[in-house]
């Protein structure tokens, strides 16, 4: 049986990927700074990976891993406007990669990367493919960890023959997205204060993002994951989105017609260093991939909806 490491496998995505991959037949251990609030059907090791360590031989530091056939690494400090306020947060997710690139060398294991829509700035705004990221306009130090992190996958992968696939996702919610005393999130966080009766604030009236339900995203991943093991696809970049641009105050509509509450809704202009207008250019992931996603935001809002009201208490 295949094994397969996930760092941040206490997080949003790396919760819903490791069920996933146990589902398909492959054992699956984590590594994450932090237990998983959720669940603890994935054995996970503590360990902070953005530590400077100087030997990675069976594992990341002095740690021994065992076998691991394949690492999917989450990792990362994860929103754009903390970083932004705390830069050496970014600095992080760069160590963070590079001890993770480091072990797959030396241990001759393929990578998956989660990166992001960021790469490609506030620039190019629309039908974005993968080709079109550019260093030169990056918007924010969350997205110059991101970039620095995917120049270093594609050196590795020329200078030592590194095996990877690069997934770029966008706005990613649903399941296990609403611990947000720990992580605030815009999804889960205007379904909160929509039902407490509370005033919510949409930053950006004209903001236009690619709004991804969790089960299509981790659809893509498990499939990346699987042609990878079989060296049928390696060495790609993946935008893995829903594919359609949706204003952010779709949410705040939705959640209003679900709960049947009117909110008191604000507009203020978009934060620093947020990427305002995305849409992903999703035929690569088709072609090589056959990942089709099936969840548009209304459906996949109501679904969120559903989870939440189920476990909004359960978060920390
Ligand atoms: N969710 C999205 O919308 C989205 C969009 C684009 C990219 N991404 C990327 O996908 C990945 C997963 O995202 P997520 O939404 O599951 O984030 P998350 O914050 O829920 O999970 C990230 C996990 O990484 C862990 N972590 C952070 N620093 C660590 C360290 N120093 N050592 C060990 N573990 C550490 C955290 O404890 C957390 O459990 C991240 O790399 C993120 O940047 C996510």
């Amino acid at each position: 049986m295949k094994r397969i490491l996930i760092t941040g496998a206490s997080g949003q995505i790396g919760t819903n990927l490791a069920a996933r991959l146990k589902e398909m037949g492959y054992e699956v251990f984590g590594v994450d700074k932090r237990s998983n609030t959720w669940t603890d059907e994935t054995p996970t090791l503590l360990q902070d990976l953005s530590s400077t360590y100087r030997n990675h031989l069976g594992g990341i530091g002095n740690v021994d891993y065992g076998q691991v056939d394949l690492v999917v690494h989450l990792a990362a400090n994860a929103k754009v406007h903390e970083l932004v306020e705390h830069p050496e947060r970014a600095f992080d997710n760069f160590m963070m990669t590079f001890n993770v690139i480091e072990y797959c060398r030396q241990n001759n294991i393929p990578l998956v990367f989660s990166s992001t829509r960021e790469v490609y700035g506030d620039i190019k705004r629309y039908e974005t493919n993968e080709d079109m990221a550019s260093f030169s306009t990056t918007e924010s130090p969350y997205s110059a960890s991101k970039i620095s992190s995917e120049a270093f996958i594609y050196s590795y992968s020329r200078c030592y023959d590194m095996k990877y696939i690069v997934f770029r996702f966008s706005n990613v919610y649903g399941r296990y997205d609403n611990d947000i005393e720990r992580m605030e999130r815009v999804i889960p966080l205007f379904y909160k204060k929509i039902k407490d009766g509370e005033p919510i604030t949409v930053y950006g009236r004209d903001k236009i993002l690619d709004f991804t339900y969790i089960d299509d995203c981790v659809d893509g991943i498990s499939r990346g994951v699987e042609r990878l093991l079989k060296g049928q696809v390696y060495n790609q970049t993946f935008n893995l989105a829903y594919g359609q641009g949706n204003p952010l105050y779709t949410v705040s509509d939705v959640f209003q017609e679900v709960l049947d509450v009117k909110a008191n809704v604000t507009f203020e202009p978009a934060r620093v260093g947020e990427v305002t207008h995305y849409v992903a250019d999703i035929s690569n992931a088709k072609t090589l991939l056959g990942y089709h996603p099936k969840t548009d935001l209304k459906k996949g809002l109501r679904a969120a909806a559903e989870w939440y009201s189920a476990n909004f208490d359960r978060s920390l």
